[in-house]
């Protein structure tokens, strides 16, 4: 299979807050690797721009150095990151003064497609704004990039949102969820809505249950002043697990396009029902783990009455008439046994056995897995071979993407790739509109007000076990079980 690489049109991005982690580690390597791809137009310019001074030479050589850690040997040459050096120009501005931003106004081109990538506090999002107007920077067709956290709570993303709107259209803005740049999660309509196979079975009548799991094995690293501020609700079910959500459990969007895609999102975020507290587990690593001298959440974080849950549980209900009765359970965490996200849609039993109560006796489950391994594996009932009557078991049909696709597969671009190269196009559909964060704020503000009125504290769980104890029955007592979390 020939992997095809869709031409964009010259640009320039800015990318601000460009010494930044975030553009260090994966903005800038992904540009690179589209570069490699031969997406970059030959005219196009990449500037950065932060408060540090700094001349072009100076930039080029910390991207340089950002290629060379992030970007695999094999896949990084001497010559063509020299060439894609040249793209890159620098510019020092101050966000909150006015010094800078004459020279990046004499630096940006009018006539190509403007981008600003917003790589920086959100408390700046305001002030970037206002100067790339008052200097007269952004064209009227500019888009600008911003990343989570989107606020944290309604309230306060109701004002980044005002803030954003008193320069900006929303047709020119572009939030950023990287979770839908992941090949797998697009990959998520594509099984829906381009196969007939599943639409017929996709409800109620026929799903006993959905999970969704996002497992990771590291803690909150060095984020620990912004993590224990949020929690597990705020960093990742909010915005991540609930855009998976949305994906499995919308409506199919008249046409595959931004509007109307985020329309049918939008409607499944306004029908999930709150959630009661004997619905929710929330946990917090312990110390310990494998080898034993891991260091506690509280330690990490330095806050030893922390409440702030490093794991979270819990069950929804979707109000409407297609998943009414299907409840979707979510978990993810910090510290966990494996680095696996998978989405399971778990089918109903058939409604009557011709074989007796046989042992052994499974459900369809179509997992889709996210990370690592990318794929899709559909587990079926069949007869056991040989002689001796009919015995049945459990077999997948598995299909590793990277397999399937052959070299294309393997060469998955990253999230990030791909969804700068959406704002080159102007392409939004995987970008959470205003109304979509507004309403996914709205879902999380009252749980996790009730939470903390209660006083609730997390359940400590051991670092590389699968969670807290009590997340377990959240299923058992329905009658269910979580799949095993494994890579
Ligand atoms: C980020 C969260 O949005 O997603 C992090 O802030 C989390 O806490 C990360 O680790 C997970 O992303 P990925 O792509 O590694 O699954």
């Amino acid at each position: 299979m020939v992997s095809r690489v869709i031409p964009v049109d010259p640009f320039d991005l800015v990318v601000f807050g460009a010494t930044g982690d975030l553009a260090r580690r994966k903005i800038l390597p992904g540009l690179y690797r589209r570069f490699v791809a031969g997406q970059i137009p030959e005219t196009s310019r990449i500037i950065g721009s932060a408060r540090t001074e700094m001349d072009d030479q100076g930039f080029r050589a910390f991207v340089a150095e950002a290629i060379a850690e992030f970007i695999d040997a094999k896949k990084r040459d001497a010559e063509s990151i020299a060439r894609f050096l040249d793209h890159l120009r620098y510019v020092s501005v101050d966000a909150k003064g006015d010094s800078g931003w004459p020279e990046l106004a004499a630096l940006i081109r009018p006539d190509v497609v403007q981008a600003y990538y917003f790589s920086v506090a959100p408390s700046l999002f305001g002030d970037l704004a206002e100067r790339l107007h008052r200097h007269g920077i952004a064209s009227p067709e500019a888009r600008i990039v911003v990343e989570k956290p989107f606020g944290r709570d309604l309230e306060t993303a109701k004002a980044l949102n005002a803030t954003l709107a008193a320069h900006f259209a929303e047709s020119q803005i572009y939030r950023i969820d990287h979770y839908l740049g992941k090949e797998t999660v697009q990959n998520l309509m594509a099984v829906r809505f381009a196969n007939i196979l599943f639409e017929p079975l996709w409800n109620a009548r026929h799903v006993d249950h959905v999970q969704i799991t996002v497992s990771e094995t590291v803690g909150v690293g060095g984020r620990g002043a912004y993590y224990d501020k949020s929690g597990a609700m705020r960093d990742m079910v909010q915005n991540h697990l609930m855009q998976l959500l949305c994906l499995i459990a919308m409506e199919a969007p008249y046409r595959f396009d931004p509007d109307a895609v985020r329309d049918e999102k939008l409607k499944v975020i306004h029908a999930l029902q709150p959630v009661a507290p004997e619905d929710i587990v929330r946990g917090q690593y312990r110390a310990g783990g494998p080898g034993g001298n891991g260091s506690s959440y509280v330690e990490d974080v330095d806050h030893r009455d922390s409440r702030t849950e490093s794991y979270i549980a819990l069950k929804v209900d979707i109000a409407n008439w297609r998943w009414k009765g299907t409840p979707f359970y979510l978990r993810t965490g910090k510290k966990l046994r494996a680095r696996a996200s998978e989405i399971a849609v778990v089918f109903k039993e058939v409604p009557h056995s011709i074989f007796g109560d046989e042992e052994g006796w499974r459900e369809n489950v179509l997992a889709i897995r996210l990370q690592p391994n990318e794929g899709m594996t559909l587990s079926v009932m069949i007869k056991e071979p040989g002689p001796g009557g009919m015995r049945l078991t459990e077999v997948p049909l598995d299909m590793s993407f990277a397999e399937a696709l052959g070299e294309d597969g393997a060469d998955i671009p990253d999230a990030y790739e791909r969804l700068i190269m959406d704002v080159i196009r102007g392409n939004q559909t995987l970008f959470m509109r205003g109304d979509e964060v507004e309403a996914a704020w709205a879902w999380t503000d009252p749980i996790i007000a009730a939470w903390e009125a209660r006083g609730d504290r997390p359940k400590a769980y051991d670092p590389g076990s699968s969670g807290p104890e009590d997340a377990l029955m959240l299923l058992h007592r329905d009658g269910r079980r979580w799949r095993e979390i494994r890579e």
